[in-house]
């Protein structure tokens, strides 16, 4: 796949610092400008007040963590390049199942096996996972894009209603799988952290089911296919 020449020459200078004792304060950055950032006379740039203040009365080096964000659309824009997976996470059983749509799902550690999954914490299912300490995610296949759009909230389905439209099964842990899911994971919550506005949940797989079909894919704001051979 031929490289993006537009992202290539807009990685960022930050990428490049070694370490921030090094180059703290100062880069140049002729094409990349941020909020809060401007030119000073000499032609460097600077970065935020604070910042500068401290240049300008060679007092120790700032922390990296001083140095301003992208904007949210910039990142939006950047991580639309991420081809992933699309899987279902739900969790509860009977009346109180709530479920969502994620593309977030990703391998951490073998030992214990872990994965981690970032779920917005005004969403049904974060309560849930919460409240129930187990989730389920059903990676989804090419033929049920109907359903990775209705657990994403399009048509306004919430709650258990969500699952009106498939037959849903209770697994080993009683969580929420698709039962003709491309792979199913079951996992107790193993721990969680707060970033922003989404909580990552890390989960201790505790069984695995692997199906067929084609998996579905988020790439470029467009659910697509892999197809396989
Ligand atoms: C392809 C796709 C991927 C998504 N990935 C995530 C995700 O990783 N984390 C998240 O919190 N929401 C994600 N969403 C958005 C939620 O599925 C959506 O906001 C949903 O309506 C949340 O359910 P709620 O009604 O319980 O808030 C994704 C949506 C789609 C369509």
């Amino acid at each position: 796949m031929p490289i993006d020449r537009t992202l290539a020459s807009r990685k960022s200078p930050r990428a490049e610092l070694p370490c921030e004792m090094e180059r703290p304060f100062e880069y140049s950055a002729p094409n990349c400008r941020r909020k809060g950032t401007s030119s000073a006379r000499n032609g460097s740039t600077r970065i935020g007040g604070q910042l500068q203040r401290q240049v300008m009365s060679h007092q120790s080096a700032p922390g990296i963590r001083d140095i301003p964000s992208v904007q949210a659309t910039e990142f939006r824009q950047a991580m639309r390049n991420l081809a992933g997976g699309v899987a279902i996470v739900a969790t509860g059983t009977a009346a109180e199942r709530r479920g969502l749509t994620v593309s977030s799902v990703t391998s951490i550690c073998m030992e214990p096996p872990c994965l981690l999954v970032g779920i917005n914490a005004g969403s049904e299912t974060h309560d849930g996972i919460l409240a129930s300490r187990s989730f389920g995610v059903s990676l989804l296949s090419t033929d049920q894009e109907d359903l990775a759009l209705r657990f994403g909230g399009q048509g306004g389905a919430k709650g258990i209603h969500r699952f009106d439209t498939a037959p849903w099964k209770q697994g080993a842990l009683d969580v929420p799988l698709l039962p003709n899911a491309f792979c199913a994971l079951e996992c107790v919550l193993y721990d969680h952290k707060v970033i922003g506005t989404h909580t990552i949940f890390i989960g201790r797989v505790i069984a695995t089911c692997v199906g067929h079909g084609n998996p579905l894919i988020n790439f470029r704001g467009a659910l697509r296919t892999l197809l396989l051979d």
